[in-house]
């Protein structure tokens, strides 16, 4: 038996992506101020600046578009998304949202108030924002493996157990409840354990606090486990999914992941706590309860994607395309977060620019440095995402500088990664030569969206 595992689908529909010369790249940049969120994406040649929305839906799906239910109110196409939603999550209350970070605004709206403090293993930059926004504390508290690039324990995605009992001895009157991101995007893609998650959610119901899972890559996590949790290989990532929901009381997804949809998301929940309030807050500002800020057709296609994605040859070959740009980058000397997460490869930004400082901004610079190459769109996850310009004008900084890689789902093929694994080597060979790049304009949310730099 060939030991290749190949992309399980054969393509129906092709969109071309163009070349770039170099100097056509060093113009566009400048224009875009040196950020890759302001490129227009046909100047891209491989666009892994996020695997969010950006997936190729299949055959099955595109034909449940057609089935669409566009009724204002109690669409047919609700009640199947309801159902598929109830059926992987065994959550009874299902709330449609037009994407993962209007589930966030919602739910910390009713769930939270000003001087709360919110643990997780790390909150996502939208989700930390939405807490910050509401007065609340979005508190990291990863394992310390979590922070170390080169650690190869096989779920550093876990939060620690410890620091969260901590928190709950000094403080748990300002616990709301806590949160756990699965796969642990900001950290690396990285898993978390289905015993993690058990003992995470019995510690917390120790102290009366739910559990709320941000589990927008709950299908990628559910396959780690079954390939590296001792006792979890026999099962199908569908019951290990299953096992992990039962274990929490609610969760915020954003179906632009693992939904393998292109927009939407949802809040579901085992208790009728926070539904009314938050069903009426959806009204006024995502939609009627039945669409939630989605069209019938997208109600259907998320369906359809979140039975899709928990196929075992989907996953193994998902999981198996971060590994295998992850092992030629490190055969190559390229130093990246390992081991390879489930949606991307993490560049270490400090190793590949040794001669920045923190204040040159390195991981910025490594993902401006690499469209510049070769056209290829990573993303920044270091200080410009968490760190912050505090009233006396100084900055804060992130301890990690990465850049993320992240793979839209079914989209590039083997060939597209071995194009950008050429192109980081490349750019490695001459990695002194990258300058380090200072800001010229930022906002105080979210600043990395529309933030422009020049070169330093
Ligand atoms: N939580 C996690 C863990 C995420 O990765 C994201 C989005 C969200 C929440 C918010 O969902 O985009 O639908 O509003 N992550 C994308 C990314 C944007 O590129 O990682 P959203």
């Amino acid at each position: 038996m060939p030991r290749t595992i190949i992309e399980p689908f054969r393509i129906k529909s092709v969109e071309p992506i163009r070349m770039t010369t170099r100097e056509e790249r060093a113009r566009l940049l400048e224009a875009a101020h040196l950020n890759p969120f302001n490129l227009r994406a046909e100047d891209v040649l491989l666009d892994f600046l996020t695997d969010s929305g950006t997936g190729a839906m299949s055959a099955h799906q595109w034909a449940a578009l057609v089935e669409g239910d566009e009724s204002y109110a109690g669409a047919r196409s609700f009640f199947r998304f309801e159902r598929a939603v109830q059926e992987l999550t065994g959550y009874p209350h299902v709330i449609p949202t037009h994407q993962g970070r209007a589930s966030e605004r919602i739910l910390f709206s009713v769930a939270t108030k000003p001087g709360d403090v919110v643990p997780s293993n790390t909150h996502f930059d939208t989700t930390r924002a939405n807490l910050e926004y509401d007065g609340v504390e979005p508190l990291d508290l990863v394992v310390p493996e979590g922070l170390e690039p080169r650690s190869r324990h096989p779920f550093k995605g876990n939060i620690d157990l410890g620091k969260v009992e901590r928190l709950l001895a000094e403080r748990a009157d300002r616990v709301p409840f806590g949160m756990i991101t699965l796969t642990n995007n900001s950290g690396g893609g990285q898993p978390v354990s289905l015993e993690n998650v058990r003992a995470y959610a019995a510690l917390l119901r120790r102290y009366g606090k739910p559990l709320v899972l941000d589990a927008c890559r709950f299908a990628e996590n559910a396959m780690f486990v079954k390939l590296r949790e001792p006792g979890q290989a026999d099962r199908t990532p569908r019951e290990i999914a299953r096992e992990i929901f039962s274990l929490a009381d609610g969760c915020l997804v954003s179906a632009k992941k693992d939904g393998l949809a292109n927009i939407g998301g949802f809040i579901a929940l085992r208790d009728e706590r926070w539904v009314e309030t938050a069903r009426n807050l959806l009204i006024l500002t995502e939609g009627f309860p039945t669409y939630g800020g989605l069209a019938g057709r997208d109600l259907e296609a998320i369906a359809v994607g979140l039975e899709e994605v928990l196929h075992e040859d989907y996953l193994r070959y998902r999981l198996r395309t971060a590994e295998y740009l992850g092992e030629k980058l490190l055969a190559a000397g390229v130093a990246i977060v390992e081991p390879t997460g489930g949606h991307a490869v993490y560049l270490d930004a400090r190793s590949f620019l040794p001669h920045l400082s923190p204040a040159d901004y390195p991981a910025w610079s490594l993902s401006a440095a690499l469209y510049l190459e070769g056209g290829i769109r990573g993303v920044e996850i270091g200080s410009v995402m968490f760190g912050k310009r505090l009233d006396d004008g100084s900055e804060t900084y992130h301890p990690l500088e990465l850049v993320r890689l992240a793979f839209p789902r079914r989209v590039y093929t083997q060939s597209h990664f071995d194009f950008a694994a050429e192109v980081i080597c490349e750019l490695k060979a001459k990695a002194h030569e990258v300058r380090g790049v200072r800001f010229t304009h930022q906002a105080k949310y979210l600043r990395h969206f529309t933030a422009e730099f020049r070169w330093a």
